[in-house]
């Protein structure tokens, strides 16, 4: 593919679990465009991880940092961009996101994201209320602002990478 057939930035969102980084490492090699982690850039600007800042600062305070990092990487051309799994909980980080991109909901199962994420202590948002029905209830909070946001839905239950991004590459 040629990356001059995606002018826009291709935006990943979704819950934690749905494989966003994974895949948007994938259509970044698949597409040879740039990338950009948000979770990343937050931790890179705080000088710390998410879990940290959200010891330490509070929830409030990774949301400001989330929201600026937002508007930065909405300004880009070209670039394959991954989101925290609570991106779309601000109205004003989608409307940024969509000036110059699509916007791609991952979307998975309850059961598979509790298998993919069970394990791993670095989501605080998820802290003391890992489990599935933590899981269902966060979902379930958090769908209608998933599914406004979106311009294509993906559902990644029992797909590979691979199978993912393809998916999404035909549907850009
Ligand atoms: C969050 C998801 C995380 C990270 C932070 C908050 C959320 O990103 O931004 O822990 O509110 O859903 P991932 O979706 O990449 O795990």
């Amino acid at each position: 593919q040629s990356k001059k057939l995606f002018p826009y930035n291709i935006v990943l969102v979704g819950f934690m679990g749905t494989g966003k980084s994974t895949v948007g490492r994938d259509l970044s090699r698949k597409l040879e465009m740039g990338c950009r982690d948000t979770d990343a850039m937050i931790q890179e600007k705080a000088g710390m991880s998410i879990k940290e800042i959200f010891k330490k600062f509070g929830e409030a305070h990774f949301r400001k940092l989330e929201k600026e990092v937002v508007a930065e990487v909405s300004q880009l051309k070209n670039t394959i961009i991954f989101c925290g799994g609570g991106v779309v909980l601000k109205e004003e980080n989608v409307e940024n996101l969509r000036q110059n991109g699509k916007i791609i909901l991952l979307t998975a199962q309850p059961e598979t994201l509790y298998e993919r994420i069970s394990q791993d202590d670095t989501r605080p948002v998820l802290k003391g209320q890992m489990s599935l029905e933590g899981i269902r209830s966060l979902l379930k909070q958090r769908n209608q602002a998933y599914n406004d946001s979106a311009d294509v839905a993906i559902q990644t239950d029992d797909k590979s990478v691979d199978e993912i991004s393809t998916q999404i590459i035909t549907k850009l």
